[in-house]
């Protein structure tokens, strides 16, 4: 009983010594780059990115995210279901989504919860009495991406209001908050370490002007939330489900603080 009580604590010394080291090496490297980006301007991530991402970026024949747009398209006028519907036949062309990802996440009158661009598009699945697409598919990536892209170059100009401020609040709370392992918040990287290089990326604001974005790193387009859930896993805290009101309310937030920006959708980054 007695040897396995030490042995017990000699591991969670030696665990305890790898956690202090590494915090130490992280928050040595965070410290060692000051930032050149103190500023109350809000910066699109694309100003952080490098020369070679951008020009990706930049022409939409290279950009490998207007794959998704082009597969968006095809869905959005695919026929589906016993009742042979499409996205087109009740919306009409994919352009008459001009400005709508810009309501989301949007407060659902029904249930008054904080709900985003692809649950809203399901439940249009469910009206064509089709299979609703998996989250952060393909398929639903798609279609927000081509969604999204109908708003470019449109600005973000949302509003608290009366009805959403809850849900702003409870954002704003989660991005201020330390978690994991680390105890790192969001705030501690996007505006104290904007212009800093950790592990090779310079570090930016954070902003989600350029979602769904495509990830050089994954070969893939990505939801805001997949995103968060990548810097949740990074300072080792246990992520929020996608879809769930947490990363909602942080979307929601984080729209919120990125008003003046424009929508990049599909962005390259990384
Ligand atoms: C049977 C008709 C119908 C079909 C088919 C349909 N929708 Fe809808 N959709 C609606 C209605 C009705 C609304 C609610 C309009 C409103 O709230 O003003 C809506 C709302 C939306 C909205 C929110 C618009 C906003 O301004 O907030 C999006 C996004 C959307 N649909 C996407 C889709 C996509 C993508 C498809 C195909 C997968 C689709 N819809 C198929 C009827 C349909
Ligand atoms: C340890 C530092 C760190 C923390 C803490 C952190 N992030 Fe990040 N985040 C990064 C790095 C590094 C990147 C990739 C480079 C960049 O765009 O900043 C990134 C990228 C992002 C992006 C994509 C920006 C773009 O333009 O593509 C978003 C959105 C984001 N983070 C949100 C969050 C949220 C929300 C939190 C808190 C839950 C958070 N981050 C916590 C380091 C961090």
């Amino acid at each position: 009983m007695e040897m396995k009580y030490s042995l017990l604590a000699t591991r969670f010394r030696f665990l305890f010594n790898i956690i202090l080291i590494f915090t130490y090496l992280i928050s040595f490297s965070l410290a060692a780059n000051s930032s050149n980006y103190e500023t109350d301007e809000v910066l699109s991530g694309y100003i952080f990115a490098e020369p070679s991402t951008r020009s990706i970026q930049d022409d939409d024949f290279l950009n490998p995210g207007m794959f998704w747009v082009e597969n968006g398209e095809t869905i959005w006028n695919k026929k589906e279901g016993a009742k042979g519907l499409s996205c087109n036949t009740c919306h009409g062309e994919s352009t008459s989504m001009k400005g709508v990802s810009l309501r989301y996440p949007k407060v659902f009158k029904e249930n008054k919860k904080l709900i985003n661009l692809e649950q809203r598009i399901n439940m249009c699945r469910k009206k064509m009495e089709v299979k609703e697409f998996e989250e952060d598919s393909r398929d639903i990536l798609s279609l927000s991406t081509l969604i999204s892209n109908k708003s470019r170059n449109m600005k973000f100009n949302y509003k608290v209001t009366e009805n959403n401020k809850k849900w702003y609040h409870l954002g704003e709370k989660l991005y201020y908050k330390k978690i994991g392992l680390m105890g790192l918040s969001c705030n501690q990287c996007h505006d104290e370490r904007v212009g800093s290089n950790l592990r090779a990326e310079k570090v930016s604001q954070g902003q989600i002007n350029g979602f769904p974005a495509y990830l050089l790193r994954w070969s893939k387009v990505v939801s805001v939330h997949k995103r968060i859930q990548f810097c949740n896993e990074q300072a080792r805290a246990l992520p929020f489900a996608i879809n769930s009101d947490e990363n909602n309310a942080l979307q929601f937030y984080m729209s919120v603080r990125g008003n003046g920006l424009n929508v990049e959708t599909p962005a390259v980054r990384k």
